[in-house]
């Protein structure tokens, strides 16, 4: 099993961290085979596999139900559970429950929260309670309306020094990992070096200490806006659209299935299905 402290290894000998979103059993099991380090049940799930238009309508259920697929196909991979909007904002104890209910029930490795300042206090309050956390600052999702949308993050010096400092304040607070999303690569390259947590980027440049994709991004699979820093390292949409075209065309056809596909009962019985 991967832990916190084989992924500090990993940034300290320099080697970088792979990490992609999986929301099910099939995808958590071919990564793992396959050179994946962390396994992000990222509540993207919301916009990717269930057709919303944000993250904001994912539930604490929605999150329970794939961090638990996930889980089971993880193998050795470290698995990170997003926690989803309106659940860490509160009284801290409302969040310690939620965070112990998703923690519990998935078995994750960690929680990933969105943000710093009143965020920071919820991340100390469930490191504190044994809850391995991840940080995730720069571009928040979860906060696109208050925002303004999904934009690159920190572009001013003021407002670089200012997620700096949160960068600080949440390694300080106890978060075992952090995620900057849509930020200048200077900044990402500044923070990393600042931090000794491991510092992983998605739209954040070459110098962190590891990548995060989203798989539908990644394998071009789906319908939902692929943003400007993915790569599509496969394409799975081509495929997938000529095998469900072929299969709609062999029924209609009559050329599936052949006698190679189906069951018998011997004949003297289906005699008898005629009276
Ligand atoms: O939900 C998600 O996929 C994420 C990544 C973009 C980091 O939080
Ligand atoms: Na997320």
């Amino acid at each position: 099993m991967t832990t916190t402290a084989d992924l500090m290894k990993k940034k300290q000998n320099g080697e970088k961290i792979v990490m992609m979103t999986a929301y099910d059993y099939p995808t958590a099991k071919i990564a793992a085979e396959n050179g994946i380090d962390v396994l992000l049940v990222g509540d993207s799930l919301g916009m990717v596999v269930l057709g919303y238009d944000s993250t904001v309508p994912v539930t604490m259920e929605d999150m329970i139900h794939h961090g638990k697929a996930v889980r089971r196909g993880a193998g050795q991979a470290f698995t990170v559970v997003d926690m989803p909007f309106g659940t860490y904002h509160g009284s801290l104890d409302r969040t310690l429950e939620a965070a112990v209910r998703v923690f519990r029930e998935t078995g994750a490795d960690a929680l990933k929260l969105e943000g710093a300042g009143i965020v920071t206090d919820a991340i100390r309050r469930l490191v504190s309670a044994g809850m391995p956390v991840v940080a995730h600052l720069g571009l928040l999702p979860q906060s696109a309306g208050v925002t303004g949308g999904y934009k690159v993050q920190g572009k001013t010096a003021e407002h670089a020094l200012r997620l700096l400092r949160e960068a600080k304040e949440v390694q300080e607070a106890g978060a075992c990992m952090l995620v900057l999303e849509c930020i200048p690569h200077q900044l990402a390259g500044r923070i990393t070096e600042e931090l000794s947590i491991p510092v992983i980027g998605i739209g954040a440049g070459a110098e962190t200490d590891g990548q995060v994709l989203v798989f539908h991004d990644l394998i071009a699979y789906g319908s939902h806006h692929v943003p400007k820093f993915v790569r599509q390292f496969a394409d799975a949409g081509t495929p997938i659209r000529a095998g469900i075209a072929a299969y709609a065309e062999a029924v209609r056809d009559g050329s599936f299935p052949t006698d190679a596909h189906r069951f018998s009962m011997k004949e003297e019985e289906a005699g008898k299905l005629y009276g």
